[in-house]
């Protein structure tokens, strides 16, 4: 099934800017019932196959799917620049709020507020491990250029998850200046999938076996976390070698934490 919006299908044009997008999967102008996207594939995906995507907003969405609710990518030859994602809910989707850039593009100023969500894991064969948040930059194969993602911020951002939020560039292709402000993310299992992957996929290092985190960092320079709150369900997390943060210090530099909790809840 192809996403229910998909960029790449205009991008004949070469150049997608100032967009505006209210209702997802509603024909009427006249509909009184919140816009929805209910699919398979990812929701809303915008790809710069053919050339860059600027100035697109999506406000006012619910939507549910197997793979990734709002994904950059991962066709992203070209760049995206200047985004917003604003009053969305999410949920049962295999991811939340990704991007998986993998040709080169890249990505500045981006911004996703007031967003509710609820991700879980499905079958490992849809891309996605059930991560609220999955900011991701790497080579698809090893000869392809790295794109970076700069200037990412998350703001009033409520999720309830059962993996954490993995963000990973790359070694050309860092993650720069990225911002959550006002997140509370809880960690629970219902589903009884197998965990414990690292999900790189499309190409990169595919899947990598690795105990699970809150958040796992690699390649990032610049990151603020101010007033984030992490919830642990413990009792439904057996099997999950729980740590709240997990990163690779030598990849990682300038971070900042202000107002920051890791807290047990029922
Ligand atoms: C995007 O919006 C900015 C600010 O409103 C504007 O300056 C720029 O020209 C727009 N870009 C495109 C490609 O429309
Ligand atoms: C947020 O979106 C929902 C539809 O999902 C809509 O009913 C609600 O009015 C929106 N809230 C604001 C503040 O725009
Ligand atoms: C985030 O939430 C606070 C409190 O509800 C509100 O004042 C602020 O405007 C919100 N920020 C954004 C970017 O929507
Ligand atoms: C998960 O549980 C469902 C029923 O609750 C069962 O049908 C399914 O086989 C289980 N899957 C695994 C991987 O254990
Ligand atoms: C550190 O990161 C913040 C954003 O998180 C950025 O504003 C600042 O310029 C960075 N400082 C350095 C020295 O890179």
């Amino acid at each position: 099934m192809p996403p229910a919006i998909a960029w790449a299908m205009s991008a004949g044009r070469g150049l997608l800017a100032s967009l505006t997008l209210r209702m997802l999967g509603s024909t009427t102008s006249h509909s009184t019932s919140p816009p929805t996207g209910d699919t398979g594939d990812d929701a809303i995906s915008p790809k710069s196959t053919t050339g860059p995507v600027y100035n697109l907003t999506a406000t006012n969405c619910w939507m549910r799917t197997k793979s990734c609710a709002i994904k950059f990518g991962s066709a992203s030859f070209f760049d995206f620049k200047r985004l917003v994602f604003d009053n969305i809910t999410i949920v049962d989707s295999h991811r939340g709020l990704g991007m998986q850039i993998r040709d080169g593009g890249n990505v500045n100023d981006v911004v996703f507020s007031n967003i509710k969500m609820r991700t879980r894991y499905y079958h490992p064969l849809w891309w996605g491990r059930a991560e609220p948040i999955y900011i991701t930059t790497c080579p698809r194969h090893p000869d392809s250029k790295e794109g970076a993602i700069s200037d990412i911020r998350f703001i009033n951002i409520s999720s309830v998850s059962e993996n954490g939020v993995f963000l990973a560039g790359s070694k050309h292709g860092l993650l720069r200046n990225l911002k959550f402000k006002n997140i509370d993310l809880t960690y629970k299992r219902w589903t009884n999938y197998t965990g414990g992957l690292y999900d790189y996929r499309p190409g990169c290092q595919e899947m990598v076996k690795h105990k699970t985190g809150g958040m796992m960092l690699e390649h990032i320079s610049g990151l603020e976390i101010d007033n984030v709150r992490m919830r642990w369900a413990r009792g439904s997390l057996k099997g999950w070698n729980v740590n709240p943060i997990l990163f690779r210090p030598s990849t990682i530099d300038n971070l900042s934490f202000h107002d920051w909790q890791s807290v047990d809840v029922q």
